[in-house]
């Protein structure tokens, strides 16, 4: 299977790929190619020097953000929250039908002192709400998922993920 990531630079993505190239086929997004390109080279490396080298049957591979919309099955949006509507405008268009899309996204931002919450003032929308609706042609899932999953855990494929995290379907068109 086909598992894209969008913004799969950041830290996340790098935890997603890590772990999801054990069985599939794993592609970097970036809104600039060649990085997605070297991230993914360094995270190839990485597994190739470690124990579960043998274990890794797929691949992970970098291309900018719009091709690896157009071929994924499945779509990880992992971006900041404020740029849903940006990101999920420029691809809207172009990924399949059958293209299950999953948003990690939780309306944090960093500033120099680390992450904060961004208020949710009267009318906000959650992520997974801002994304079905700024995909409006993606007829069947959207999944809205790992948002209790820390990056330092999910980039350390040596540690178990021993924690919970709730998934909320928003169907459409199912
Ligand atoms: N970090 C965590 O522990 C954690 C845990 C749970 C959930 N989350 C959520 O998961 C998502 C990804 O987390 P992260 O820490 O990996 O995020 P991040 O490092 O802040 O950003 C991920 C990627 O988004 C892209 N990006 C940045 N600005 C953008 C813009 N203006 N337009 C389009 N793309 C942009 C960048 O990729 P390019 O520059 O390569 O395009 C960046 O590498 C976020 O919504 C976060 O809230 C994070």
């Amino acid at each position: 299977m086909k598992v894209g990531i969008i913004g799969g630079t950041g830290g996340m993505g790098e935890g997603f790929a890590l772990r999801w190239c054990a069985n599939h086929e794993i592609i970097l997004g970036s809104r600039d190619k060649q990085k997605a390109q070297t991230a993914s080279e360094n995270h190839m490396k990485n597994i190739k020097n470690s124990k579960y080298a043998d274990k890794v049957k797929g691949i992970i591979r970098g291309n900018d953000n719009l091709s690896v919309a157009k071929e994924s099955d499945v779509l990880i949006l992992s971006i900041p929250y404020e740029n849903i509507q940006s990101t999920c405008g420029e691809i809207a268009n172009i990924i399949d039908d059958n293209c299950i899309v999953v948003s990690p996204i939780v309306p944090m931002s960093r500033n120099q002192d680390g992450f904060y919450y961004i208020p949710f003032q009267e009318g906000k929308k959650s992520a997974g709400t801002l994304v079905a609706e700024n995909l409006p042609k993606c007829n069947k899932i959207i999944v809205s998922a790992f948002h209790t999953i820390s990056e330092i855990k999910l980039k350390n494929i040596e540690a178990t993920l021993d924690a919970d995290t709730l998934f909320a379907l928003i169907t459409k068109n199912l």
